[in-house]
Parts: structure tokens; C-alpha cells; sequence
């Protein structure tokens, strides 16, 4: 539980006070405070530099257990991801003191480059984040989150931001549901699995969730997804998430890539992380969470979920190299590689949304290529689009949530690297160069009308080492970057 109080720092009691601190700038307003950062800047371990730490027991003047100094660094660099970190960090470490309750001094609006809103949002959501283990498959726990987590404000800003707090603990526990979905291993998430888990929160919801079996996807000639899913014993499921308050007139269409485990199919990956390849449905997760979290905060307009969920595996029956299949829009595809597998369960499921429910705007999310984590590094999606709106959007929402963005481009001539001998196109470029482009370009012939926008998360969806407000593993990238996106789209 977080949650924004204003109490007297002279009387309160608690197990652990958290102080942010700047190394040249006071930002805090509060006496007590004042003299007690002087103290802790009186020892030479801390002068408030970023990362900065320092822990004081049993002060005269508070009545706190342990005073936490955690340094910012300089003031003008303090923005709003300095204070996430700070947060999710200060989280941390007293989950591993075994705390159960802190209370974070949050800093004077004043004295800091920021607005009220956004210090909270940051340090809101740095808190919450960074309070998220994922434990479920240890016999033995370590450790528990916190129970409590309260920030310390002025009585107005309490009162003034208490729905603002409400809004970012409901986008957080949806990030949450697309962490554990990701860290969750591929034996307990095959397609059927991982369809009812999602079924399960969305209904909760009060979403419109639609399961096809596979009798349903060949009776809907879904041929793309089936050959991907024809491989393996665990049969595929297509789940569709409907949001459609009263009276709205735009829609949105999110499809996201499902894929529970990606062997690479007939064209096998090296055994090197192949582990890892249970991230290849993250895009699924983090559009079924955006539902989710769109759902509960009363999002005004239409948004639909389109999830394809398969694993693709090697076997008796897998689609081979060299295959032709005829895809759910008529087009057929020459299956040049099983392992570019995510292009041909989305093509299908973004030439259904793109027919049935004609979007304003389509916006897909799918660790789609290794290309685009060879060009961007790890920790940027790459972003396709022929709207500069649509893509410059993203890139700011990329920037305000810090789940950071780069546009990428779709040169009409490199379309010539997707022609097939045989079939109306080949699923894999004739060439290794581009790969992230030209991947990009062959979902670009299956979305129909709409504004439409290609989201890699191959890169910034999972990380095998923590950070400072993720722990190991998915991230649940997306999430927070698609509610603040849509907000956004028809603002
Ligand atoms: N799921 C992978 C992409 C991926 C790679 C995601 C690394 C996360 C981290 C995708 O299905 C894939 O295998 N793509 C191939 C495409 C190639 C065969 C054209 C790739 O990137 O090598
Ligand atoms: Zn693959
Ligand atoms: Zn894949």
C-alpha cells in the first residue's frame, strides 16, 4: 500500500524515514530535516552524489529507527527518473532489511525543476515498481515487499493529489501483470494458460474477452498463426479484449505478439540464453496489462486488444522452410524462416483488427528482431511508422515514462528484399542487414486504413540483470508508455 500522508516529522514514529538529498542544493523545507542532512554531510561517505547512500540509527530529534540519506546528485540534473531510481532504490534496500513499513521525505516543489505532479508520479511510481518481487517459484521467500509506503507532503497536496496517487498505482499493478506474465516460465504460460490468466484479471475488469480455440482460428482461416502454432502439442488461442465505454466514437486497436516460447521452430535457435525466449510474449503482456489498466481507469474511448498466442516449436508437424502459406488477409507468405515467427501471428491478427473493427489508429508491440537490439541496444524500442504524429508521440511518451523510444524508417525500396519466387511475399529479407526495418515493412502490407505504428520491444522488454526499480527479468516495457500514450492520441 502507497499512499501520499502529511504528518509532523517532530512527532511521527516509524521503522525507516527515507531523505532524498541534492549534493549542492537544500530541496526539502522541513527544520528537522535541514539539521539532520547536515549531520549526515558532516561524514565524508556522504555528500549526497547520485547513488550516494547512508543509514543513521536512533537520532535525538526524530523519532524514526533508521534514517535513510540517498543521494540525487547535482539539483539541475535531477529529473523525473533520478527520483524513480532514487525511490525503487530506497524500496530495495529496506525490503532487504526486512522492513515492513518507510516513509519517503518527498522534496519541496520550489526547490526542485519539477512539477508537483511529476515529482509524485516519479517517486509514486518508483515506489511501487520497485516494491514488485517475483518469488512464486521459490519454496523459500527471502524477502517480502513492503507493507506500507508513505510519502510525506503538505496536508493541501495530500488532498490535491490523492486521485493522481490512485491513477499511478493502478498503471504500476498493470506493469506488474506484465512482469509476472514474462517472468512466469513457458511450462506455465502455454497459449491456453496464458489465454485464461489474461481472461481471468480482464473479466475482473469488466473487459469483453473472446477466446478462439483452434477449430475457431481454421474456421476463420487464420493460416498465418496456424503454421506457426503447428509445431507444437500446446494448441494456440486468439484472445480479444474489448473496451467500449458509452458514447465513444474513436477506436484503438493494440495487437501484441504472443509467442510463449520461441524455439525458432524447424530453424532452431542456438542453445546460448535460449531460456530467455520465454520474453517472446511480452508484447502480449504489456497490451493485455494496458487493457487492463485502461479499463479500470475509465479510458473515454474504444480500445481493443488483438492477442495471437502461440509457441513455436520444432516437431513432426512443424511448418518448414520453404512452406507457402495463405495468410487470414489472402496473401500468401513463403515461410523463408520459422524463427521470423512474431510477423506471421501478427499479420493475421492485424488484418483481422484492421477489417473488423476499421481503427483510427493501430499500434502493434512485439519483441520482434535481434536487429533491432544490434541497433539500438538493449534498452530503446524501436519505433516504425508513416505517421511523424503517431511516432513522435511515442518518442514523447517515451520520454515523460522513461521506457525510451527511437524512430526507425521504412524506406520503400527495401520492400524489394521481401519478394518471394513463389509466394506474394517471403517472411525474412533476402539480406541479414536491416533486419529490424525489414521486418517492420512486412507487417506494414497488413494494416489496412488506419494510422498505424510498429513498436520492437525485443531489447528493452527484458533484463537479465535488476535495475532500480525492476528486478530481474521482464519489465513490462509498454505498459505505462501505452496509458500515457492514448491519453495523449486524442488530447
Ligand atoms: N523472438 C525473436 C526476436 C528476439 C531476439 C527477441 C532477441 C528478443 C531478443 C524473433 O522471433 C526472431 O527470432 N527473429 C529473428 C528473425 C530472423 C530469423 C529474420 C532474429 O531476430 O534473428
Ligand atoms: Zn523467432
Ligand atoms: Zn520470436
Amino acid at each position: 500500500m502507497i499512499n501520499l500522508v502529511s504528518l509532523d516529522l517532530k512527532t511521527v514514529t516509524a521503522e525507516a524515514l527515507v531523505v532524498p538529498v541534492c549534493e549542492d542544493k537544500e530541496i526539502h523545507d522541513d527544520e528537522t530535516l535541514a539539521m539532520l542532512i547536515d549531520k549526515a554531510k558532516a561524514f565524508k561517505e556522504f555528500k549526497g552524489e547520485k547513488g550516494d547512500q547512508v543509514a543513521f540509527y536512533n537520532q535525538p530529534g526524530i523519532n524514526v529507527e533508521r534514517l535513510i540519506f540517498e543521494g540525487l546528485g547535482k539539483l539541475e540534473k535531477v529529473d523525473m527518473e533520478a527520483l524513480r531510481a532514487m525511490a525503487g532504490k530506497a524500496v530495495k534496500e529496506s525490503i532487504k532489511k526486512d522492513l515492513s513499513e518507510i516513509l519517503i521525505a518527498v522534496p519541496a516543489p520550489e526547490k526542485i525543476n519539477l512539477t508537483t505532479q511529476e515529482i509524485l508520479e516519479a517517486l509514486l511510481e518508483g515506489a511501487c515498481l520497485g516494491n514488485h518481487l517475483f518469488d512464486k517459484y521459490k519454496k523459500e521467500k527471502k524477502h517480502k515487499p513492503l507493507k506500507k509506503i508513505n510519502l510525506l507532503v503538505k496536508t493541501d497536496v495530500a488532498k490535491a493529489y490523492g486521485r493522481l496517487s490512485s491513477r499511478i498505482k493502478t498503471i504500476c499493478q498493470g506493469t506488474v501483470f506484465a512482469r509476472d506474465w514474462i517472468n512466469t516460465p513457458p511450462n506455465d504460460k502455454i497459449p491456453e494458460r496464458f489465454s485464461a490468466s489474461i481472461a481471468r484479471l480482464a473479466r475482473k475488469e469488466k473487459l469483453k474477452v473472446t477466446i478462439w480455440k483452434e477449430k475457431e482460428l481454421k474456421q476463420k482461416k487464420f493460416g498465418a498463426m496456424l503454421a506457426v502454432a503447428a509445431g507444437s502439442r500446446n494448441k494456440p488461442r486468439m484472445v480479444i479484449l474489448e473496451h467500449r465505454p458509452k458514447g465513444a466514437e474513436k477506436t484503438i486497436v493494440l495487437v501484441g505478439k504472443g509467442v510463449t516460447f520461441d524455439s525458432g521452430g524447424i530453424n532452431l535457435k542456438p542453445s546460448a540464453s535460449m531460456e530467455d525466449m520465454k520474453l517472446d510474449m511480452s508484447g502480449a503482456a504489456a497490451v493485455a496489462a494496458a487493457l487492463i489498466t485502461l479499463a479500470k481507469l475509465k479510458f473515454k474511448f474504444n480500445v481493443v486488444g488483438i492477442i495471437p498466442i502461440v509457441e513455436n516449436m520444432p516437431s513432426g508437424n512443424a511448418s518448414r522452410p520453404g512452406d507457402i502459406i495463405q495468410s487470414y488477409a489472402g496473401k500468401t507468405v513463403e515461410i523463408g524462416n520459422t524463427d521470423a515467427e512474431g510477423r506471421l501471428i501478427l499479420i493475421d491478427a492485424m488484418a483481422y483488427g484492421a477489417k473488423t473493427y476499421k481503427p483510427d489508429v493501430m499500434i502493434d508491440l512485439a519483441t520482434l528482431t535481434g536487429a533491432c537490439v544490434v541497433a539500438l541496444g538493449e534498452k530503446f524500442a524501436g519505433i516504425f511508422s508513416y505517421d511523424a504524429q503517431l511516432a513522435e508521440a511515442i518518442v514523447s511518451s517515451g520520454v515523460k515514462t522513461y521506457e525510451r523510444c527511437w524512430r526507425m524508417p521504412l524506406p520503400e525500396d527495401y520492400k524489394e528484399l521481401l519478394k518471394s519466387n513463389f509466394a506474394d511475399l517471403n517472411n525474412v529479407s533476402s539480406t541479414r542487414y536491416g533486419g529490424a526495418i525489414t521486418a517492420a515493412l512486412f507487417l506494414s502490407e497488413f494494416v489496412g486504413e488506419s494510422r498505424w505504428a510498429h513498436i520492437d520491444i525485443a531489447g528493452p522488454a527484458y533484463s537479465k540483470k535488476e535495475s532500480a526499480y525492476c528486478g530481474a527479468g521482464g519489465t513490462g516495457f509498454g505498459v505505462r508508455l501505452l496509458c500515457d500514450l492514448l491519453a495523449r492520441i486524442f488530447a
